[in-house]
């Protein structure tokens, strides 16, 4: 039997993270062909993932990013299609809830091509944002379901999917877990910004509901400027956008700086008094980092670091975000609820027993 093919489909900067140690641990046993649909392409969104994580070039971009939602969807559809055509994969991976991952799903169903999803299972039940959409249908024409956490197998249980549901951790542990040494020999992120550990706080803020809704970003950053302390703030294009449109202006305390690259966000990250995000990826990075993390959002898909103690859901509430931040201390224990660092290999064996 000769070595099966995989085509992997990233697109936008959590990707790149949680394709890193996949692609890694696929190198031994397959053909992995890498797919960048574009949709992150500024240098700071895209190739300094690539550069800090040692990761070789992707074999195609396919430049599209912007647009619609449909618009931007349809164009990756009729791109992957053609690239399955020609490449011919024994199986097509996806990661997370982007547009890049339905359109990857939706072209390896249509072309009857194995699909194997990583983080299925994820749901915060709330159909009004993109990403539930996009993981909802995913999960729906997947074969192969990469769940991150025991709450994202009982979802997909719901929706009666239990065939080919592996529980395996969260390859975003693996990445933190690889790369937090190098990330603290070489960031000089805190000499840069001139930040002293335990003095400051981190905050993100990128998802629709909040940078779509003027109320909502104009109370965000009212809350992130009455903190008593330097909140670092990297900003996501998408948000600068409005900011800069709606001329909504924060605190002196608060830094506005580029998106920053893994390395100098692993350190920021650990370095701080508290998280405040909207993130999904920087909720989960906050728990492993055993640092309190505010959350920007009504709810959210990674519920378990809420009941473990370690998240707190404030909306975009002004009040709610001072308040929480002035008296909330977590302290304790935190379980072990992604993994061990080693959910790309599990992800990569059980592909290779699947597909025979
Ligand atoms: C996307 C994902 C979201 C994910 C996030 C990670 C969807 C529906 N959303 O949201 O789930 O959490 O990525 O960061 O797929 N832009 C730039 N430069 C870039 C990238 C984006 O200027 O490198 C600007 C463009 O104006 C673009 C806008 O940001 O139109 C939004 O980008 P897009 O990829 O559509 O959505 P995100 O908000 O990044
Ligand atoms: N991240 C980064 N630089 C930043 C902001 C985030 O490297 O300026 C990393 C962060 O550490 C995490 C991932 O990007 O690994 C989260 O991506 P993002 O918040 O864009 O998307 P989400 O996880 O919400 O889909």
């Amino acid at each position: 039997m000769g070595i099966k093919t995989i085509a992997s489909i990233v697109g936008a900067r959590p990707q790149f993270i949680k394709a890193a140690p996949v692609s890694r641990a696929l190198a031994s046993d397959f053909k992995e062909v890498f797919i960048h649909t574009g949709q992150h392409y500024d240098h700071g969104m895209s190739e300094v993932f690539f550069t800090e994580m040692e990761m070789r070039p992707p074999d195609f971009n396919l430049g599209i990013g912007g647009g619609s939602h449909g618009e931007q969807t349809g164009k990756m559809l009729v791109e992957l299609e053609k690239i399955f055509d020609n490449v011919k994969p024994d199986c097509v991976l996806v990661y997370g809830d982007t547009n890049s991952t339905l359109a990857g799903a939706l072209a390896a169903a249509k072309a009857g091509i194995p699909l194997a999803h990583v983080e299925a299972g994820l749901r915060s039940y709330n159909r009004a944002m993109p990403e539930e959409v996009n993981r909802v249908l995913t999960d729906h024409v997947s074969s192969m379901l990469f769940c991150p956490t025991h709450a994202a197998v009982e979802n997909l249980a719901k929706e009666g999917i239990v065939n080919g549901v592996h529980r395996v951790g969260d390859v975003m542990c693996d990445a933190l877990l690889h790369n937090l040494a190098n990330a603290r020999a070489r960031s000089k992120i805190l000499r840069r910004l001139d930040l002293k550990a335990g003095e400051y706080s981190l905050a993100t803020v990128h998802r629709a509901a909040n940078t779509d809704d003027a109320e909502r970003m104009r109370s965000i950053l009212s809350g992130l400027g009455r903190l008593s302390t330097r909140v670092v703030f990297p900003v996501h294009p998408r948000t600068r956008k409005v900011i800069q449109e709606w001329g909504i202006s924060a605190g002196s305390n608060v830094l506005m700086v580029e998106p920053v690259g893994y390395f100098d966000m692993l350190i920021l990250q650990e370095n701080a008094d508290c998280i405040l995000t909207d993130s999904g990826g920087v909720q989960k990075e906050a728990y492993l980092a055993g640092v309190r993390c505010i959350t920007l959002r009504e709810e959210t898909e990674w519920v378990e670091t809420v009941s473990g103690g370690w998240n707190k859901l404030v909306g975009a509430n002004t009040n709610m975000i001072v308040d929480t931040y002035n008296t909330w201390h977590p302290q304790g224990e935190r379980a072990p609820l992604y993994g061990d660092g080693h959910s790309a290999p599990q992800i990569c064996k059980l592909i290779s027993s699947t597909l025979g």
